[in-house]
């Protein structure tokens, strides 16, 4: 166990390994051209803790559970947002949850906000996830027989957002949805680009910076039209009620007040985008390693047909439905969607024995630290057996942080895990999906979030 010495640096202290620009796995280019692998030899070289300057840019790869619990929670307060992957997706987020650097404003939103994302508060959402899902099929089995092959990752996409726009908005898909996918994608692959490479800056009016421009004026845009319609139409109420009502009548209970509609817009866009994509690439990734491990495909079935015996899962069915779950989190280790994210910390610190100056920028790379052999056996197969209770409660918590850890950890954690695990036993008590004859393995491509390259495909068919 490292020993951790707070406030300033004493002398005597260690400096953190650094990667420099004349190594041959150094340098900003080898970032840029590939981000996961340039990491990966950084680790195998320094250990897990190492620095690197991509333009010049201050970066500390931490990869220990230990260091991770560290910046997240036991000094989670020392460290904030305004590190550079923040400030690069700040023109998107702005001042939602997600990036907000201003901790008192961010303390007072998260407090109005967290009621809202309880389990208790989800079980009122899973309806729309399991009658989604139930449509869903009933579209594939009219469109996708015979053999013909299913882009699963834009099937899930639409039903993310379906599920989420009922549950925020309680409304249906139309094409303004189409227009937010379609900016999602465009955002995400700029500002990943932009990420490894931050030149030239983003006010610079190149065709790829007003690409992202219209991008995002599309995602406010689908945004506005429900809030508009909201603060002009009857308020669903009760059973009825939707996190957009929720949100709108929200009040602090230190103030009394509640939130603006610009910072309401703020979140709203916050929970479409931390919803939509990383279910969608999550459910992407499940399908296609179900479909690539029978044995385990054929424990999902057995569980599914036990505990449903032919009927729609439900909220109540979640604890009964272990094994779909570990699906989820074993998924969630392979491919873990929100793969980095970052801390800046603002103050002098010491991390096992490492001098941390102020302004230091540092990287968890998840999935990096969800690979590291030292807690994972053999961490490329996919073994849902891994999250069992015992081997779960073996290992350091910290060495599995798909949602993040900490104050910051993400407030949708057990929506995600409900839709997870309820529209994989919908559509495992009707179907399998197989992939077609040929079919190429998917490869993982580092945008802002963890994308799979191209997209799932595969074919539908009945049990
Ligand atoms: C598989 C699905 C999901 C994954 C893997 C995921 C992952 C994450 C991670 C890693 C963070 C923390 C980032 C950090 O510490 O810097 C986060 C934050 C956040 N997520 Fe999620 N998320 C998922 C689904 C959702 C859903 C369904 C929602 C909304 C309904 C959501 C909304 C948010 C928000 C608003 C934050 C910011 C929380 C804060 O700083 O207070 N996410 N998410």
């Amino acid at each position: 166990m490292p020993t951790y010495v707070r406030g300033r640096p004493q002398s005597g202290l260690k400096e953190i390994p650094t990667v420099r620009a004349r190594d041959r796995i150094g340098g900003t280019l080898a970032f840029k051209r590939d981000q996961l692998g340039f990491l990966g030899r950084g680790i195998e070289r320094h250990g897990d803790i190492f620095r690197f300057r991509p333009l010049g840019i201050p970066m500390v790869l931490v990869n220990h559970p230990d260091y991770i619990r560290h910046v997240l929670v036991d000094e989670g307060e020392k460290y904030d947002k305004n590190a550079v992957l923040f400030k690069v997706v700040r023109p998107v987020l702005r001042k939602g949850l997600i990036a907000n650097p201003d901790m008192e404003l961010w303390r007072r939103q998260r407090r109005m906000m967290a009621p809202h994302f309880t389990p208790r508060t989800v079980s009122t959402f899973t309806r729309n996830m399991t009658d989604e899902a139930e449509q869903m099929l009933v579209r594939w089995e009219a469109n996708y027989g015979r053999g013909k092959t299913l882009d699963v990752t834009d099937e899930i996409g639409q039903l993310a957002l379906r599920i989420v726009n009922r549950s925020l908005f309680s409304a249906q898909v139309g094409d303004i949805a189409q227009a937010f996918e379609r900016a999602f994608g465009v955002a995400n692959g700029i500002l990943g680009a932009f990420f490894r490479f931050p030149f030239p800056p983003l006010s610079v009016p190149i065709p790829r910076h007003r690409r992202l421009r219209a991008a995002i004026a599309d995602m406010d845009a689908f945004v506005s039209t429900f809030i508009n319609r909201r603060l002009h139409e009857q308020v669903p109420t009760g059973e009825e009620t939707d996190l957009l009502t929720l949100l709108l009548h929200t009040v602090d209970e230190e103030d009394g007040k509640g939130m603006d509609l610009e910072q309401l817009h703020h979140e709203v866009l916050n929970i479409c985008i931390g919803a939509y994509e990383t279910t969608t690439n999550t459910l992407s990734w499940a399908f296609y390693l179900l479909a690539r491990h029978p044995e385990a495909e054929a424990k999902l079935h057995a569980e599914v047909d036990e505990v449903l015996g032919g009927r729609t899962p439900t909220f109540d069915d979640l604890p009964r439905l272990p094994y779909t779950r570990m699906v989820a989190d074993e998924t969630l280790r392979i491919y873990s969607p929100a793969y980095q994210f970052m801390r800046r910390a603002t103050d002098d610190d010491v991390i096992d024995g490492y001098r941390v100056p102020a302004g230091t920028n540092m990287l968890i790379n998840s999935y990096l630290l969800h690979r590291h052999p030292d807690f994972w056996d053999e961490p490329e197969r996919f073994v849902p057996e891994r999250f069992a209770p015992g081997p779960t409660a073996a290992r350091p918590k910290h060495v599995y942080v798909p949602f993040g850890s900490g104050h910051r950890v993400c407030i949708g954690k057990h929506f995600a895990l409900a839709e997870l695990v309820l529209v994989l036993a919908t559509v495992a008590r009707r179907h399998r999906l197989v992939p077609p004859p040929g079919a190429p393995e998917v490869q993982p491509e580092a945008l802002i979030t963890l994308h799979p390259k191209g997209g799932v495909h595969l074919n539908l068919e009945y049990r």
